[in-house]
């Protein structure tokens, strides 16, 4: 069991170590914090944990648990019973559940590799800005994820023919007047058979900033239709409207002129991931001698493969195929590399743009919305190449 003050105490025994005078500190710069176990993290924000991967572990095509992102909407759960721990079906179903960790361990057990991103990932690239964490690059992760299927827990219930939406609520704890957690998903993505109650990532059980024991995980989707520190599962017979469903994570049905205001009837909730390739290496104005340069990174579009990644280094007047590499998943990101031979000194933009198999195409323009979300524009990185 650990308790947010057993957990505060480790940041702030970490925090100490890091030079910085007093946990105070932080909450004012947040610059220099170490969370325990997730040391050279870019921290966006430490009064509900947001930590952002660091672009050079996008080398790796699962990524290792210290560098996967933090997204929390509030406090994470102060005690973590793994024994005492339940998990509630209710609503539109023919029998009310109450299950223990044992006996979702006791169901068939699936495993899928999914690329979570979060639906604000590159906010911090919108122009004109927009609020919200200013995210940039690494917002996402890949991991193996792990348990039951949804379906099964569902088909154990019995769904009744009036259940359309299937509603999760974690154990987060509310601060003030802040409205919980909750978001709903529509029963054929919930009965899908990649769909889970995952118990495990990257081979051992969830770690407490995602989600231990156990999570939806909702594959190809944004983060936050995967719930963390699942509770309570209620099917309903419409969707969701609560605060994280209606005006949260919502797209401008058509687009909409940056700086733009939209109606939010005339939004969708944001739900599959967009395509979508980042460099992740060299860094933004980077200096380099002439010769190759090794440029690489990662692409992914949720269930949709990547089926090819592109770069450019003249502004987009022509493009090269970039290698990609043996590593896939349906919902996993693909690495990618390609060796770049300038013919000669100067300033370069490089540009990587991906293509998915439902034929989609990053565009050059970002497509601006209010919340920033689903930010997908070709990655440029400024490059001086030195002679
Ligand atoms: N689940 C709960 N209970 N509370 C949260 O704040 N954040 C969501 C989702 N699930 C969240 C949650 C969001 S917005 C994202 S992007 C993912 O979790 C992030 O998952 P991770 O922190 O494991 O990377």
């Amino acid at each position: 069991m650990i308790s947010r003050r057993d957990f505060l105490k480790d940041v702030s025994l970490a925090a100490l170590a890091a030079g910085a005078a007093s946990p105070l500190s932080w909450a004012a710069s947040e610059q220099g914090v170490v969370v325990p176990g997730k040391e050279g993290m870019i921290v966006r924000s430490f009064r509900f944990l947001d930590l952002e991967m660091p672009d050079s572990a996008f080398d790796s095509w699962l990524t290792p648990l210290p560098h996967f992102f933090v997204r929390n909407h509030m406090h994470m759960p102060s005690t973590l019973e793994v024994e005492e721990y339940r998990l509630s079906v209710g609503g539109a179903v023919e029998r009310t559940l109450n299950l223990l960790l044992a006996e979702l361990k006791a169901l068939p057990q699936h495993t899928v590799v999914n690329t979570l991103e979060c639906a604000g990932n590159g906010r911090g690239l919108q122009r004109p800005r927009v609020p919200g964490v200013q995210w940039e690059k690494g917002a996402v992760g890949t991991a193996r994820f792990h348990g039951p299927r949804l379906k099964d827990v569902l088909e154990k219930a019995g769904v009744k023919s009036s259940g359309k939406h299937i509603l999760f609520r974690g154990r987060d704890e509310v601060p003030g007047k802040v409205p919980p957690f909750l978001r709903s998903i529509p029963i054929e993505k919930a009965m899908h058979p990649d769909t889970l109650l995952a118990t495990h990532m990257n081979g051992t059980p969830l770690p407490k900033y995602h989600g231990r024991p156990l999570r939806a995980l909702v594959p190809g989707w944004i983060g936050a239709a995967s719930i963390k520190w699942l509770a309570e599962i209620t099917v309903l017979d419409k969707e969701f409207d609560g605060n994280f469903m209606k005006p949260g994570y919502r797209m401008p049905r058509s687009p909409v002129a940056p700086g733009g205001e939209v109606k939010p009837e005339d939004t969708d909730p944001v739900t599959a991931l967009r395509v979508k390739s980042v460099i992740a290496s060299p860094q933004d104005g980077a200096k380099t001698r002439l010769g190759p340069v090794k440029l690489s990174g990662a692409a992914w579009a949720g269930a949709a493969d990547i089926v090819r990644v592109e770069i450019s280094a003249d502004s987009g007047a022509t493009w090269h195929a970039a290698e990609l590499a043996a590593e896939k998943a349906r919902y996993a990101w693909r690495l990618w590399r390609y060796m770049w031979k300038p013919a000669k000194a100067g300033d370069y933009v490089l540009m990587a743009r991906a293509t998915d198999s439902q034929g989609h195409t990053q565009p050059v323009t970002p497509d601006w919305n209010p919340s920033g979300y689903l930010y997908n524009a070709v990655d440029q990185v400024r490059i001086h190449v030195e002679s």
